[in-house]
């Protein structure tokens, strides 16, 4: 339980999220579009071999105000059929340019939206792969979904597509706090949902955010404890990211008494204690999976690592090829990411060029300390023996690369953040309300900069 007001207030500053190393605020619009090509072609010598395809579905019927998406809102029915024919465009494009031998070894879906598509658009979209690529044993299949449009047909079909992997968000069971930032509510009870999604084999998680306005101890209390006896595979239990100079509409939530950092890291305190009493493991920032599942297993062996996507383990995870507006696709050397404009993403697919629009290419050092950061973010832990050997570097170096202050980790370690043993770090319990602040440490571009980031807590 963290109720030291001091530590919080210090902590809580703006700090990257870490789903990439540079995050991708540090992306650039000026490159060379022949060079990312190269870079898109080299991957196929690079590891990890297998193939991961994330497909970004922008559209949504309705506006969150907390919504740090990329989205479109539309009731338009062409605008997605439109979007659905390029798309399949896009997975042909790519086919071109990755070796016949890489496999597949998942397919994720993600939004937006991809439940707001009609299961007749998904099985059009999915068969391209499936007739074009092969695939390991066991790929994982997920989807993001609102469950205000979850129907047993969808489920079913999607099963029969091959799910086997379903993200639902709920955020909140309060129908206030969804009211209060202009949510629709799902569709079928959500314990039905998820027996359904079970009785068909499929591994759901729930998605859940803390920091929304109207949300109290007790309503929270009251949210997790029916997550918990609903028992999906994994629950993920966001903090609200508040970026209103980059996502305008959250500043309606400011005519709101937002939860501040003591009672945001009061609910995330509730929520840990009634999910790990209810058997589900805690997994790197703010996931939780039970003990069976392969994120806990990952997690035990820290296997963990973390993408755009979430946490992943390193059996299925490949380098990361996006489709679709504004998706990144995260390659062994580059970042690459599509354009958020739906009429310039189209033009560019249907001339048979990638429709990239901020390009980052990772030299060696970004690699390393990219590579400490993650550990960080998904195992809570860091061996230097591992990374000297990993990248053939000296500890020295690191330091020097990282432009580490040793002081400053002191400090995390006499505020009971860390545990330094040798050439290790452990963060402790205390220290999982701040992983991004330990993680940043190891971070030079962060140390110089200007730019914006959400706040840490
Ligand atoms: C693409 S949405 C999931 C699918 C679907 N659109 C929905 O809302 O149910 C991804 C998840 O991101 C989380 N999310 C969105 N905006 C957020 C924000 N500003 N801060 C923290 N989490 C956020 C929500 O938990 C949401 O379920
Ligand atoms: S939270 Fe989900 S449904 Fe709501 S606007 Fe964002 S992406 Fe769309």
């Amino acid at each position: 339980m963290i109720n030291d007001n001091k530590l919080l207030k210090k902590y809580n500053v703006p700090t990257p999220r870490y789903t990439s190393y540079p995050p991708a605020n540090f992306f650039t619009f000026d490159f060379d579009y022949y060079k990312a090509i190269e870079a898109v072609n080299k991957s196929n010598e690079e590891i990890p071999e297998n193939i991961s395809f994330y497909l970004h579905i922008p559209f949504c019927s309705q506006l969150c105000y907390y919504c740090g998406c990329n989205t479109v809102i539309t009731k338009d029915k062409n605008i997605i059929s439109d979007y659905v024919e390029v798309l399949k465009k896009e997975i042909l494009l790519y086919k071109e340019h990755l070796s016949a031998d890489r496999k597949i070894s998942q397919i994720h879906w993600g939004g937006g939206t991809p439940d707001y598509l009609d299961i007749s658009q998904i099985k059009d979209i999915i068969q391209v792969f499936y007739e074009n690529f092969n695939f390991i044993e066991n790929p994982e299949i997920a989807m993001e979904c609102h469950p205000a449009h979850l129907t047993y047909d969808f489920m079913n079909l999607s099963a029969d597509l091959g799910f086997n992997r379903l993200s639902i968000g709920i955020q909140d069971f309060s129908e206030d706090v969804l009211n209060n930032v202009n949510r629709a509510l799902p569709n079928l009870p959500v314990e039905d949902l998820v027996s359904f999604l079970h009785n068909k084999g499929i591994s759901v998680n729930l998605d859940f955010v803390y920091g929304l306005p109207g949300q109290t101890l007790e309503s929270f209390r009251h949210t997790i404890q029916k997550a918990a006896d609903i028992s999906p595979d994994r629950l993920a239990l966001f903090s609200y990211a508040h970026v209103p100079w980059v996502k305008t509409h959250q500043k309606i939530l400011e005519r709101y008494n937002l939860p501040d950092a003591e009672l945001k890291t009061k609910l995330f305190d509730e929520a840990y204690k009634i999910l790990t009493e209810n058997g589900y493991i805690s997994i790197g920032l703010d996931h939780f999976a039970k003990p069976e599942d392969e994120l806990s297993q990952a997690s035990e062996n820290k296997m963990l690592s973390r993408n755009f996507q979430g946490y992943c383990t390193r059996r299925t995870t490949g380098q990361v090829y996006a489709l679709g507006i504004s998706g990144i696709s995260q390659l062994s050397n580059v970042y690459l990411q599509n354009t958020k404009d739906l009429t310039v993403y189209k033009s560019q697919i249907e001339k048979g060029i990638f429709p990239f629009e901020k390009v980052y290419f990772l030299n060696k050092n970004e690699k390393i300390i990219g590579y400490i950061i993650t550990e960080i973010m998904s195992n809570r832990y860091i061996s230097f023996n591992t990374v000297e050997k990993r990248f053939n570097i000296l500890y020295d170096e690191i330091l020097s690369i990282t432009e580490l202050n040793i002081d400053k980790l002191k400090e995390f370690e006499n505020e009971g953040l860390v545990f330094l043993t040798g050439k290790e770090i452990f963060v402790t319990h205390k220290g999982m309300f701040f992983l991004r602040n330990i993680a940043a440490l190891f971070d030079p571009l962060f140390k110089n900069t200007e730019k914006k980031f959400s706040k840490s807590l």
